[in-house]
């Protein structure tokens, strides 16, 4: 396979969907390094899980809160290996309506969920050079592309990710395609909800297979390089609604 051997930046590795996208990349025999910002235990435990599929695996820590640790992150990761790829992943994602955001939910949504990216997305660019290949993928929601009024900062911040797809798919290209997976219902949030609720809008009427979560990233890093700029929904047909 032409991931093995390649070294893969994922944000927000340590947990959830972001640990079942580094698990499946280690599969595939890629080296991950294993961003995380508060999870230090979960982090060593999917590092050891993804050491044991016999790849490298290494953990990175930094607030995507803080501009200074975002600034430094991809130069870091130097000392582990040349990146193919970049994945931001991480995000927070508060259940507010318009109302109830205030000024500091708003910026704290757009600094981790979209200005973290821009400047990874950056900094990735220019460690990769013009004469190698990279990818980046940024993992978007289908409210992206449907902005509704809850989750308000959160699915803005989502918005301006798929704006930021699209046009760095231009300005990277021809060496580095970047692309976006919105995603639909994948794993319930861990604060709690009815997962059946969740589901009852989507065509496919169930939640995602986190298969399905690895099968599509790996798609995206493994397969045609022409595709650039896309963005690919994996979410039941929830956004055609
Ligand atoms: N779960 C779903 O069904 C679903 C649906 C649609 C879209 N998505 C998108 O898929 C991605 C993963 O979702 P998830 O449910 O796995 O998210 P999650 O459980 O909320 O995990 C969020 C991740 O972001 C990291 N993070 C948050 N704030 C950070 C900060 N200030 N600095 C560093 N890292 C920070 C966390 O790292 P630490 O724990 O180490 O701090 C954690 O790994 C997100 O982009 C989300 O928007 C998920």
């Amino acid at each position: 396979m032409s991931l093995t051997g390649k070294y893969i930046l994922i944000t927000g590795a340590a947990v959830r969907v972001g640990r079942a996208m580094t698990l499946a990349m280690a599969q595939a025999g890629t080296n991950v390094i294993i961003h995380y910002g508060s999870s230090t235990e979960a982090a060593q435990k999917t590092q050891a899980d993804a050491a044991a599929l016999g790849v490298e695996a290494y953990t990175i820590q930094a607030d995507l809160n803080n501009s200074e640790q975002v600034n430094a992150l991809i130069d870091r990761t130097a000392e582990f290996g040349k990146l193919f790829a970049l994945v931001n992943n991480a995000a927070i994602f508060d259940p507010i309506d318009l109302a109830e955001t205030d000024l500091e939910a708003w910026e704290r949504h757009l600094r981790i969920n979209l200005t973290a990216p821009f400047v990874l997305s950056k900094a990735f660019a220019a460690h990769v050079g013009k004469d190698r290949e990279g990818r980046i993928v940024n993992i978007l929601d289908w409210r992206a592309l449907r902005p509704g009024r809850d989750h308000l900062p959160y699915t803005i911040s989502k918005a301006g990710l798929a704006a930021l797809t699209q046009s760095t798919a231009i300005e990277l290209a021809p060496n580095i395609t970047v692309n976006g997976i919105a995603f639909g219902a994948i794993l319930p949030p861990s604060d709690g909800g009815d997962p059946e609720k969740a589901i009852a809008d989507i065509p496919a009427g169930r939640w995602a297979d986190l298969d399905e979560v690895g099968d599509t990233l790996r798609f995206l890093l493994d397969g045609p390089a022409y595709i650039t700029g896309e963005i690919v929904h994996l979410d039941g047909g929830r956004h055609l609604l």
